[in-house]
């Protein structure tokens, strides 16, 4: 059974009278552990993808099961709940709290969840992502890519099954692409998390095991990806479905 199922989705956005199609329907799936790199031009849906698979917004058609769940078939207490227990986000622009330091910022997490406080696994992220010594600073006076590297903390805190990251690299220079993407692969790896990636960099997209390109809020094969250079051919449309590259 995989772990992660979308059939289908559609999600339609109103402005005024105008209407767009953000997904047009948007069917793949991944299973349990995988690192799965969604790319494509902007505007093609990758965000409201994220939004919808983390439960933040509902599609207008279409299901999304996690772990033999339909996130539509719970009430939004229970949907809530599973967000803050097995998801971690990491938004492209970090969502830090301006009034707390960085310390207070991961930990806000586990308040969040009701989990309580791993001081050797935060001892461990926060040493692994090079934000041991900054922990008492707030995010102005952190650079852009430590503030991303509290954030990447702050999702991974809870060590939740899945890491939704919506181009975490996207603000990044390529020394801090690299800590924030050798964190994730890590922890894929170590926690066996499933962790979806959205990413504009082709580089960055190597990462996963899977990628996922989209085009006009479809799946298309990867020779349809206009700003696809790379030269993987992952099946395209099929992509979620049991095709694991070889790290
Ligand atoms: N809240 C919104 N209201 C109206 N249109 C939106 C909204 N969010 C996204 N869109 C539109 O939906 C399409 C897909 O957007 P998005 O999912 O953000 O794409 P991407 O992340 O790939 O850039 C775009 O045309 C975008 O303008
Ligand atoms: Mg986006």
């Amino acid at each position: 059974m995989p772990f992660i199922e979308a059939v289908d989705l559609r999600k339609t956005y109103r402005v005024g009278k105008v209407e767009v199609q953000a997904l047009c329907g948007v069917s793949f799936t991944v299973d349990k552990g995988k690192f799965v790199s969604v790319v494509g031009p902007s505007g093609s849906g990758k965000s409201t993808l994220f939004y919808l698979l983390g439960g933040l917004t509902r599609p207008d058609g279409g299901r999304i099961v996690i772990d033999g769940e339909d996130i539509a078939q719970l009430s939004d207490a229970e949907r809530t709940r599973m967000r803050k227990r097995k998801i971690g986000f990491v938004f492209q622009k970090f969502n830090l709290l301006p009034t707390l330091d960085a310390r207070s910022n991961i930990e806000i997490a586990l308040d969040i969840a009701e989990a309580s406080l791993d001081r050797t696994y935060f001892g461990r992220i926060t040493e692994l992502l090079g934000i041991s010594k900054r922990l008492a600073h707030r995010p102005a006076e952190l650079s852009g890519g430590e503030q991303q590297r509290v954030a990447l903390a702050r999702a991974l805190i809870n060590q939740p099954a899945i890491v939704l990251a919506d181009e975490p690299t996207g603000n990044l220079d390529s020394k801090n692409s690299e800590a924030v993407l050798g964190m994730l692969r890590q922890s894929n790896q170590e926690l066996a998390q499933t962790v979806l990636m959205i990413t504009h960099n082709p580089e960055a997209a190597e990462y996963g095991d899977q990628i996922i390109h989209m085009r006009d809020g479809q799946i298309v094969p990867p020779e349809q990806d206009p700003q696809w250079t790379g030269h993987h051919d992952d099946g395209g449309r099929g992509a979620g479905a049991g095709d694991p590259r070889s790290r």
